[in-house]
């Protein structure tokens, strides 16, 4: 029998929404999050609370600043509440060695959609494979990023006006960087783009990611000169070296500071293109930057918000 006391107002006859990586983002559901969350930048939001009465949990077993903290205000915007686990791995049971399985299993009865980040790549598919709820991704270890992927895609498409026939270099730790990783593959939903991977032979993209690219038959090359790819961009997406993702200190240190955006890099970049980093960064990006047009970065952390708000709609939708 249901325990009508307990349990979330689950719907019924409807596949439950998870979000645990970018396969499952077509183009077409990709646009209708990003019409979406535009229509909630345009204010839709001021009208409307469609999560009024439902919780959410966001459950972080890794730091986050920008993916939590914009996920729990568009779950206060949307009309909802907010449970929070800041530091899951300290503060929940897996310090006394609950497994990530359980863990999920209960919060699930709890709550009505569960935001996850977590250090293992498939920590939100194996999340998803036993809770009753909507699981969202934040984030798995050198996994995926999905959500982070489509404020990219917002970004890009609100600074250029088009999501096609681009020209896009990735550059930096790209066998670490989930946020990478997961917009290659939302890039390759797109006709006509051009990916230009940029890294040092030892953090060169995943094979995984490269044979899904092949597999869409989206254009990809791959160099190590970020001075050299800049000239013919549109969009120059710069990431941090992944320090907590390396064997030691000592193999960070081998790649700190191999690609730096300097002014004099900045101004090899056409005035048509942006450059745009997931944050947090640390010395890649000059500061002195910051005040140039196009840097966009902090805009696109903003949109994390609008984005983040369209996604938890959708899949909280009842
Ligand atoms: N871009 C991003 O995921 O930032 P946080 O780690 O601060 O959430």
């Amino acid at each position: 029998m249901r325990d009508t006391l307990t349990a979330p107002p689950t719907r019924t006859h409807v596949p439950i929404r998870h979000l645990t990586g970018p396969r499952a983002l077509d183009r077409g559901l990709i646009e209708s999050l990003l019409a979406r969350a535009a229509a909630f930048e345009q204010g839709a939001a001021n009208q409307a609370t469609p999560l009024s009465g439902r919780l959410l949990a966001t459950v972080f077993y890794e730091p986050s600043t920008r993916t939590r903290f914009s996920f729990e205000a568009a779950m206060f915007r949307l009309g909802g509440q907010v449970l929070s686990a800041e530091n899951a791995i300290r503060d929940s049971s897996a310090a006394k060695g609950e497994s990530l399985e359980d863990a999920i299993h209960v919060i699930g009865g709890y709550v009505d959609g569960i935001v996850l980040r977590h250090p293992d790549v498939g920590a939100a598919e194996r999340a998803a494979r036993v809770a009753p709820v909507p699981v969202i991704n934040a984030g798995d270890g050198p996994g995926d990023h999905p959500t982070q992927a489509l404020l990219d895609l917002y970004t890009i498409k609100k600074e250029l006006g088009r999501l096609d026939h681009l020209r896009v270099g990735l550059a930096g730790d790209l066998r670490n960087g989930r946020t990478v990783r997961s917009l290659a593959i939302l890039l390759s939903r797109f006709p006509g783009n051009q990916l230009v991977l940029i890294s040092p032979p030892g953090l060169r993209m995943g094979a995984d990611v490269i044979d899904a690219l092949r597999e869409a038959q989206q254009d990809a090359e791959e160099t190590t000169d970020l001075g050299g790819a800049v000239a013919d961009l549109d969009v120059l997406y710069q990431t941090r070296i992944q320090a907590e993702r390396f064997e030691s200190p000592e193999e960070y240190e081998r790649y700190r500071g191999v690609y730096v955006v300097t002014a004099a890099l900045m101004r090899r970049l056409p005035e048509r293109a942006i450059l745009m980093h997931p944050l947090p960064r640390l010395e890649e990006i000059d500061p002195q930057v910051d005040a140039d047009p196009r840097a966009a970065y902090f805009r696109q952390a903003r949109h994390g918000l609008w984005v983040r708000m369209a996604v938890l709609d959708w899949a909280m939708e009842r």
